[in-house]
């Protein structure tokens, strides 16, 4: 059978295609702005950086999961310096329950056991007591092994079949044939690149580039795939015989 391009194709399956890539081109800058702002700010300072990225897989092995919450999602509730300083100091120090009862215990009474004590009704981490705080001054190891075996699958299932279809459409372009070929391959061995990586960085952070190296090869060969389909259904034209 003759290879099909796009200019062969009916006007609906142009606008199946089209409507296709519209949507999954959408859908990937929202996850690129959610990846953004769900990871961003972890290592105290702001914007989307490297140590974000390791800090998410390897955790802040000298810091706590209180140090990390007062830097990261908390940090709205304690905006003095001050404050926050006095808590890092104290677990720099050993967290000592002494230090709890008489720095302490007064800066969270301020800004944090509306929620974080039993009266509160929440079921999250109580620290009215010295008891309650020590569950989350235990050493911070990032994502736990079965998060990320979660992730992991539906990750290689659902982005598995989102690079197969994209790939189905863009194998009617008109282009090079090796060229076809690696722009449709670079985004499979990304996804495995970047989950291997995953588990990787949980025991050493260098590999937190692979993760972010991962990342920028899928998003260049899905937009390279969609931006060229896009362009070749509704520009090109058949070559006059
Ligand atoms: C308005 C309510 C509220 C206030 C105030 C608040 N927290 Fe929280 N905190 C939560 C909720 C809800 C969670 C659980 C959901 C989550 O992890 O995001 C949580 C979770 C945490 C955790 C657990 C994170 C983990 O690793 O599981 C820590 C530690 C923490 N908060 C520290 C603080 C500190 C320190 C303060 C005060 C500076 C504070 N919180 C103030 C609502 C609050």
């Amino acid at each position: 059978m003759k290879q099909r391009y796009f200019y062969d194709c009916p006007l609906s399956e142009k606008l199946l295609y089209t409507a296709f890539l519209l949507l999954v081109g959408i859908g990937y800058l929202m996850a690129l702005t959610y990846l953004y702002t769900s990871h961003e700010g972890h290592d105290g300072k702001q914007g989307l950086s490297i140590e974000d990225v390791a800090e998410t897989y390897y955790g802040n092995r000298s810091g706590t999961r209180l140090e990390a919450a007062i830097r990261g999602p908390m940090a709205g509730f304690i905006q003095q310096a001050d404050d926050r300083n006095q808590i890092v100091a104290w677990l720099k120090g050993g967290g000592s329950e002494e230090g709890y009862n008489t720095r302490i215990r007064p800066v969270l009474e301020k800004s944090c056991l509306q929620c974080h004590s039993p009266a509160s009704g929440l079921n999250i981490p109580d620290f009215s007591s010295y008891a309650g705080i020590e569950t989350v001054v235990d050493i911070d190891t990032g994502e736990s092994l079965h998060t990320l075996m979660k992730l992991s699958h539906i990750h290689l299932f659902g982005i598995g079949l989102l690079a197969f279809s994209i790939g189905l459409i863009f194998r009617l372009a008109v282009a090079n044939d090796w060229f076809k070929s690696t722009l449709m391959l670079l985004p499979f061995v990304a996804i495995l690149a970047d989950i291997l990586a995953w588990f990787l960085t949980k025991w050493d952070p260098i590999y937190a580039y692979t993760i972010v190296a991962a990342g920028a090869v899928l998003g260049l060969a899905w937009a390279g795939q969609i931006l060229i389909s896009l362009y070749q259904i509704w520009f090109l034209r058949a070559p006059k015989e």
